[in-house]
């Protein structure tokens, strides 16, 4: 996948269509949309009836004529006409106004280091139907590295571990280039999954996914933690909705085993990276990003791991579409990205 820099100065919006997450920056704008990756569908008509956080609230919610899709899956677009839907309705008149001046304009989509080219394929028509003449791809471990303010151009090496809802892909990048990069099936839905089990097995208790997140801020958080934190669910047995004060260490310990996949493709770069590289990232140390980086643990735990220093992005959701903005606002040198290999 290569990335041409002038092109990518022509494109007018920038789209990372997460699992969980989409984002939109229009160009001279900013980010425009920030929202779930989530649609609301009548079964019954066919209707969308609500995208964004206002679907994602209906998750485990609806009677049995509206389903709640996600159009996007590891990265891939995997139902092509609802992600169409979904943006149409997200964008709204945002890009109207903008698309008004500039008619058959230029867009820019991350796609996985990894994709094939069905799912880059996927990606391109997304964008082709809601109306760009040219649809530009690029790697998202790049846009997240440019969007994270790594030197990503100089000669030396820089590691980024991007923690994402399915998936973490762990990169050396140098000279503008991926030099290795490994993808593990660990993100935030797995992490989410794992409590979930914890409290199932723990406590007898049920928990709906969207509750997990409320944990993750008493865990990251050790004045709460000392305090102790109570869930609300479902009992196993009865059924009858019941509340439980939780072991904090025990969670943290169900979080913990998760997260050691991220370790063996941490080692598995490393084995692939030229001895000099290596070297480098002793001092440089790993750059932490994607929505999961703020998993409680997570950093210190790759901090321990391997004994270098470990940084979390700042704003660690929005690096890969903001690396993409600064692409199309002309804010990377040419010399800096020329072609990623694998
Ligand atoms: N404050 C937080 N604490 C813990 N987890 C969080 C927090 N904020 C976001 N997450 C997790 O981050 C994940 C979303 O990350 P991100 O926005 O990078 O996903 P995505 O880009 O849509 O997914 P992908 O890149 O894997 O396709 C979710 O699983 C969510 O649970
Ligand atoms: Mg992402």
């Amino acid at each position: 996948m290569s990335i041409s820099l002038e092109r990518l100065r022509r494109c007018s919006i920038a789209v990372d269509l997460g699992a969980s997450r989409t984002r939109v920056y229009l160009k001279r704008t900013g980010l425009i949309v920030d929202e779930p990756t989530v649609a609301a569908v009548n079964t019954r008509t066919g209707a969308v009836i609500a995208v964004g956080a206002f679907a994602e609230r209906m998750t485990g919610r609806t009677p049995d004529h509206i389903r709640v899709v996600r159009p996007v899956a590891g990265g891939t677009v995997v139902d092509i006409a609802m992600a169409q839907r979904m943006l149409r309705l997200l964008l709204g008149n945002k890009l109207r106004r903008a698309w008004r001046r500039k008619p058959l304009p230029s867009a820019a989509v991350c796609v996985p280091h990894d994709a094939d080219p069905l799912a880059q394929r996927a990606a391109m028509e997304t964008l082709a139907g809601l109306g760009a003449k040219r649809v530009e791809l690029v790697d998202t471990l790049i846009a997240t590295a440019v969007g994270c303010g790594l030197p990503v151009e100089r000669p030396e090496a820089t590691m980024i571990v991007v923690c994402g809802a399915a998936t973490t892909h762990v990169a050396v990048l140098s000279l503008g280039s991926i030099v290795a990069a490994e993808r593990v099936p660990v993100g935030g839905e797995t992490v989410d999954h794992a409590v979930i089990q914890h409290l199932r097995n723990a406590h007898a208790l049920m928990l709906p996914t969207q509750a997990v997140r409320p944990l993750h801020l008493v865990l990251g958080d050790t004045a709460l933690a000392s305090l102790g934190a109570e869930v609300h669910g479902r009992d196993v047995a009865t059924g009858l909705a019941r509340s439980v004060q939780i072991d904090v260490e025990g969670v943290r310990n169900a979080i913990r085993t998760p997260l050691t996949g991220i370790l063996d493709a941490i080692s598995a770069v490393l084995r692939r990276c030229p001895p000099d590289l290596v070297a480098d990232l002793a001092d440089r140390g790993i750059m932490l990003a994607g929505g999961s980086a703020v998993l409680p643990g997570l950093d210190t735990l790759l901090r321990e791991a391997t004994g270098v220093p470990v940084n979390i992005a700042d704003n660690p959701g929005v690096c890969a579409v903001e690396g993409l903005g600064a692409m199309l606002e002309g804010k990377v040198q040419p010399h800096v990205l020329s072609s990623a290999i694998t």
